[in-house]
């Protein structure tokens, strides 16, 4: 599936009564790179959760290319082609790392699990364990692997990095840029690290208590002394 762009109207969403997300609008492009920041608890795995369909949505419009998903459940969503790898891994522990890259493939041959094996060569050695086997950091390679498989046109990633070594971090930004880059994916990515975040991205926006506080390019961000130190509680980028 090619990329599409990502059209969110107004929205408002939340868990059962308690409102998280308030008036969020934003577009991104085919094939661009959306960062989200921000710090904890300020909404932005809500809002990846909602885009996924997977919360509660009072308010606003989901657009997918053409596709209105705004009222679609969340298995229609990825059959659209959204891909969400959620900041709690999931890994189905009583399966081996090659057959829950198998669940990914979404009708593909087997020979696509070499690009997971490619990006992942750590999975290659490990792809007769079990999920229950794998450390944290494999668990997160895994999860983020077999979304890629699936080849989804907009890809939703909560904090990729997380528990990963900075040499493999690397690797991986690499290779999202790269999805990126050749048109076949929209990619949104949430982050706690900024540098990295702002190095991948080509648009940032920051949530403060479910609102966008800022939005602008990463470089305007960068320069913005006062909006990082507020929003985000670091002293400075480099
Ligand atoms: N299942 C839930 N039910 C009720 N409230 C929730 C639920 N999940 C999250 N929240 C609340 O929603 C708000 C936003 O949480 P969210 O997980 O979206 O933040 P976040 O920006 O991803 O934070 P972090 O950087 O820590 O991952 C928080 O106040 C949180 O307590
Ligand atoms: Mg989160």
């Amino acid at each position: 599936m090619p990329a599409t762009p990502l059209e969110v109207q107004n929205l408002s969403a939340g868990y059962g009564p308690t409102r998280v997300l308030e008036g969020i609008s934003f577009s991104v492009p085919a094939g661009a790179r959306l960062a989200v920041l921000g710090r904890n608890g300020m909404g932005k795995t809500t809002l990846l959760a909602t885009l996924a369909g997977q919360t509660r949505r009072y308010d606003g419009r989901i657009v997918l290319g053409e596709t209105d998903v705004t009222a679609l459940p969340s298995a229609s969503r990825a059959w659209h082609g959204l891909g969400f790898v959620p900041q709690a891994r999931c890994v189905f522990p009583t399966l081996t790392v090659e057959e829950n890259l198998f669940v990914g493939l979404k009708g593909r041959p087997k020979s696509a699990l070499q690009e997971a094996y490619e990006m992942f060569p750590r999975l290659y050695e490990r792809r007769r364990n079990l999920g229950s086997q794998l450390s944290g950091g494999e668990q997160q390679m895994l999860s983020t692997a077999r979304s890629i498989l699936g080849r989804p046109s907009v890809l939703l990633l909560d904090e990729p990095l997380e528990g990963l070594a900075p040499v493999i971090c690397e690797e991986l930004m690499k290779a999202f840029a790269e999805l990126a880059r050749t048109g076949d994916m929209t990619i949104l990515l949430v982050e706690q690290r900024i540098q990295s975040a702002l190095d991948f991205a080509d648009q940032v926006i920051v949530l403060e208590r479910g609102r966008i506080a800022w939005s602008g390019t990463p470089d305007s961000l960068s320069k913005d002394h006062a909006a990082v130190e507020r929003l985000l509680g670091v002293g400075g980028l480099h």
